[in-house]
């Protein structure tokens, strides 16, 4: 087993309308002047911005700041900053999804930052967030996790760039979690959360056999329960499928399951790429990805696919052919999703892609990703030519 240094403060409200306990903890924040931050609307259409707002509107002074989209625009959240300074804000309240709580991370570190906050996200030496404005959350979409995490990713599209951020000022104060909300989901959002938060558990755990044996049950069980309420997609309004689709999607990543092991997050970081370049929802950028980089690794995966295989799917026989039938598996579970695992299903202009790809890998130095530091740009791109 790995050492590790383990952190996480977030406190979760998880359950039906807490909506009561909301001013209770802005109070104990010493919040006055709050930003409500949302995205493109949805929250008005369902009646969740209203119910919020009722919560807290007698107590605090509240500034609103709307129109966040989905893969959060660096643009767009530099208007929130500036707003935030002018107003002085001293809380905020992400309300939304993965992008919306991203770009409230990213809002609550550059308040405070005296030079160009890209800087940071460009890993510009000596460029860091050292202060954030306290945030808290109100989870819409059981997916990427970032209501118990302190990661987030920005985009920039006027550079084709999608940036990770993080550290330990970014956890949120508290999220509420109620799993009311995925009755509201669209079918896209609800296969797209389960695929996140599946692959988020398979990038912790498709690595080594045996290094650690609680976390390894762990993310057995998250992956298991994800195919058991996998119903959610055509039963949104099961408040018990629900609740446990919202209690897989955060555990997945609250950074309980990489204590100790060796992780591979190499399928999310070609994913953000194609994010940047297509604009294909993150979730689908997994699901692409995802089966081929495991077939790419497959020697040096396969025990630990083949565990996967028996444990999760119930398959018996050879190692190596159970190891082969789980990467079917899983890709017949996304598409059984309604999510395609075909890149040329999104795009036709794909055959530059592959090597695009590997040439920026190269130029970010990264080289030697994976549990033993063995994938590097040309197999990045053999990866991504499997994937078309
Ligand atoms: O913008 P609105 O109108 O709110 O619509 C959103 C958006 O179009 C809609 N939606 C959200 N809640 C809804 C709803 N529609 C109806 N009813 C509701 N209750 O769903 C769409 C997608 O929302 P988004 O927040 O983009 O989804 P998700 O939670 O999947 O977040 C994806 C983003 O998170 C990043 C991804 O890269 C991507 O940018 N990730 C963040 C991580 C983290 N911080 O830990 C880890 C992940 O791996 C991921 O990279
Ligand atoms: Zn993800």
């Amino acid at each position: 087993m790995e050492n590790f240094e383990i952190i996480n403060p977030v406190r979760v409200v998880f359950g039906k309308e807490q909506w009561s306990r909301l001013p209770e903890l802005l109070k104990a924040q010493n919040a006055k002047k709050i930003m409500v931050a949302y995205g493109g609307g949805s929250v008005k259409k369902i009646g969740l911005f209203d119910t919020v707002m009722d919560a807290i509107k007698d107590d605090f002074e509240i500034v609103e700041f709307g129109g966040i989209p989905a893969n959060p625009e660096y643009t767009k959240l530099m208007e929130a900053v500036e707003l935030a300074r002018k107003e002085s804000i001293d809380f905020i309240i992400a309300l939304g999804g993965g992008s919306v709580i991203d770009g409230v991370k990213f809002i609550s570190g550059a308040i405070g930052y005296k030079g160009e906050p890209w800087d940071v996200l460009e890993r510009k030496e000596g460029c860091v967030f050292d202060t954030a404005v306290p945030f808290g959350t109100i989870l819409t979409i059981p997916a990427t996790g970032s209501e118990v995490n302190s990661g987030g990713v920005i985009s920039r599209s006027e550079i084709g760039a999608k940036r990770t951020m993080g550290g330990p000022l970014f956890f949120p104060v508290f999220s509420f979690c109620d799993p009311t909300v995925v009755a509201t989901l669209p079918k896209r959002q609800l296969a797209n959360g389960i695929i996140d938060a599946y692959m988020h558990v398979l990038e912790q755990y498709v690595t080594v056999t045996g290094d650690n044996l609680l976390q390894e049950r762990q993310a057995e069980a998250i992956l298991s329960t994800l195919i058991e309420v996998k119903g959610v997609v055509d039963n949104p309004s099961d408040y018990d499928l629900a609740a446990n689709f919202m209690l897989c999607a955060s555990h997945a990543l609250n950074g309980n399951l990489r204590c100790g092991v060796k992780t591979d997050w190499t399928t999310h970081m070609i994913g953000h790429e194609l994010t940047a370049k297509y604009g294909i929802d993150h979730a689908r950028t997994l699901a692409i990805v995802g089966p081929r980089l495991f077939e790419n690794q497959f020697e040096r995966k396969k025990n630990k696919l083949a565990q996967y295989g028996e444990r999760v799917w119930g398959l018996k026989g050879e190692a190596g052919e159970v190891a082969l039938e789980a990467i079917k598996k899983t890709e017949e579970f996304f598409q059984e999703l309604g999510v395609s695992t075909k890149l040329s299903k999104y795009s036709e202009e794909t055959a530059e892609f592959p090597q695009y790809v590997s040439a920026i890998f190269e130029e970010r130095d990264w080289t030697a990703l994976g549990e033993h530091q063995a994938i590097n740009p040309k197999d990045v791109k053999d990866i991504l030519e499997a994937c078309i």
